[in-house]
């Protein structure tokens, strides 16, 4: 790869606890760019070099562009000082070129803005405020990679992990130990990874390069994957979660980052595995409503069509080489920061179900109301949430689904695609084929039975009953006979809706039970 040089100052350096620091009116870094060949130090005292450093990504990943960023803007207000007076206009218009030199991350803009607030104080109030970030995000990694690996653990407890990341999210993106990678820093750190799949993360190879490199520097067991066979993996069962980091997010959670992303995303959700996106609050760019509105930075053709300084495409041919791309929320399991976990594919409450549900009077038959969840299921993401939710209460806790006929069919189904266990049908009366197991079992309005194909559960496995509604529980107490008739256990019991006040959790005592929300009946 041929990227311009910025002016450089080469030594062999110790390994660094920060990517950035200021010497006496300097930056100090490490430029990216060496990397994994060499680790040259990069002394930067011009906000030219800086934008020249930014953007030839011998400093890249959001945030560290963002620290970047603040720090030359306090070199430009150390340079732009004579005497007692300060030249604020040329400040700010350097200000302005550093936000300017890499347009996706939000970080940039923000970092340079909130140094840029201290400028009336003078030069080193503006230093102060650029440090300050600094030391603040090492804080605020820690606290978000916290959360991630608590999240990570639960979401897939007791086995060693095997983890999938793309580009670079580590101490050389950050001010600190990193997003996403510091996450899978710290799970290795507690025994908890067997190994991490790296994307090499075309064309600028942050993923070979870079995180590999800092992998390698940890001890932790990685190995480098072309970005292509990564749905593979997933196909193939060789990951359990996948962790990035983010270069802005919108309000509904919307992320962009390294292009190829969106393609795991949805690679991840095909197969049920979480997707987890680790980034700063600072990230989040409430500005806009989704991901439409984000500009997606388009780099030189040159990336793509050279490979180590070797053309490998015709000579002029053409490339399209955008750097970001956007996943839609849907697609993500949680977006983790240092304050909060955001879960956009389950952000279903108790609440926001119990309004998508439809009261029918007298139906089916006078005295009855009945509930209608098709509005629940039309709304895109919810099933998916809801299926996230049940397996979160009862992950590692049941190898397989049974749902019961119809309506229980929906969410079992995406549940069981979710958790990537075996799912099997309990049927009404005389719709299965050869021997069955049968429960009879009393309604809100009459009696029914549900059937089970004997053989169907295997002796032992754990099962978790999934139904839409519980009203007085006969019929999950029915699934759950079937269940204990095949020789399988009873896991749990998860229901969409529970009808409060017709005893039916009452009949059910004994077995764990979940229910997306309640309502009166
Ligand atoms: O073009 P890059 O290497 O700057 O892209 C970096 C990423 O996409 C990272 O995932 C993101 O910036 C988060 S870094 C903490």
């Amino acid at each position: 790869m041929e990227l311009p040089e910025a002016r450089t100052t080469t030594t062999t350096l110790e390994p660094p606890r920060t990517s950035l620091r200021w010497d006496a009116g300097t930056i100090v870094t490490i430029d990216q760019r060496a990397l994994p060949q060499e680790t040259r130090e990069l002394r930067l005292e011009t906000v030219e070099a800086v934008i020249e450093a930014i953007r030839t990504l011998a400093i890249r990943g959001a945030v560290a562009i963002g620290l970047a960023g603040a720090l030359g803007t306090a070199l430009s207000a150390h340079r732009h000082r004579a005497g007692e007076s300060l030249d604020r206009v040329a400040v700010r218009a350097d200000a302005e070129r550093l936000i300017a030199a890499r347009p996706t991350a939000v970080n940039l803009e923000w970092a340079v803005r909130r140094a840029l607030s201290r400028l009336d104080e003078g030069p080193e109030a503006v230093l102060a405020e650029a440090e300050a970030m600094l030391a603040e995000d090492a804080a605020v990694n820690t606290a978000a990679t916290e959360r991630a690996a608590e999240l990570v653990d639960a979401l897939s407890p007791g086995r060693r992990l095997r983890l999938l990341t793309h580009c670079n999210t580590g101490a050389l993106a950050t001010g600190a130990v990193g997003t996403a990678l510091g996450a899978i820093l710290r799970l290795a750190d507690q025994g908890r990874v067997h190994e991490v799949l790296v994307d090499e993360t075309r064309p600028l190879l942050q993923g070979s390069r870079l995180t590999a490199w800092e992998l390698a520097r940890a001890g932790v067991p990685y190995r480098v994957c072309p970005d292509s066979a990564a749905a593979g993996a997933m196909a193939g069962g060789l990951i359990d979660c996948v962790l990035v980091g983010a270069d802005r997010i919108a309000a509904n959670g919307d992320t962009a980052n390294k292009v190829g992303t969106y393609g795991l995303a949805v690679a991840a959700a095909r197969h049920g595995i979480p997707f987890i996106v680790v980034a700063p609050e600072s990230t989040w760019d409430h500005t806009l409503a989704d991901g439409t509105g984000i500009t997606l930075e388009e780099r030189p053709a040159a990336e793509v069509t050279s490979v180590a300084g070797r053309d490998c495409a015709p000579p002029r041919a053409r490339a399209y080489n955008p750097a970001f791309d956007v996943t839609p929320a849907e697609l993500i399991t949680a977006i983790v920061t240092e304050r909060r976990v955001v879960r956009p594919r389950s952000a279903v409450t108790a609440g926001s179900i119990a309004r998508l549900i439809e009261d029918f009077p007298d139906h089916p038959e006078t005295g009855v109301t009945f509930r209608e969840l098709s509005g629940v299921y039309a709304r895109p993401g919810v099933l998916a949430g809801m299926a996230d939710r049940v397996h979160e209460l009862f992950a590692g806790a049941y190898d397989g689904v049974l749902a019961v006929e119809a309506r229980g069919f929906v969410l079992g189904a995406a549940l069981a695609s979710r958790a990537g266990v075996p799912l099997v049908l309990a049927r009404k009366p005389g719709k299965l084929p050869g021997p069955v197991h049968s429960a009879d079992y009393a309604l809100e309005y009459g009696t029914d039975r549900l059937e089970l194909r004997k053989g169907a559960l295997e002796p032992g496995e754990r099962v978790l009953c999934v139904d839409d509604v519980l009203a007085t529980g006969g019929t999950l107490a029915a699934a759950a006979r079937l269940v204990r008739d095949s020789g399988a256990e009873v896991a749990g019991l998860a229901v969409v809706l529970e009808l409060t006040g017709l005893g039916g959790r009452d009949r059910l005592t004994g077995h764990r039970l979940a229910a997306l929300c309640e309502v009166p009946a």
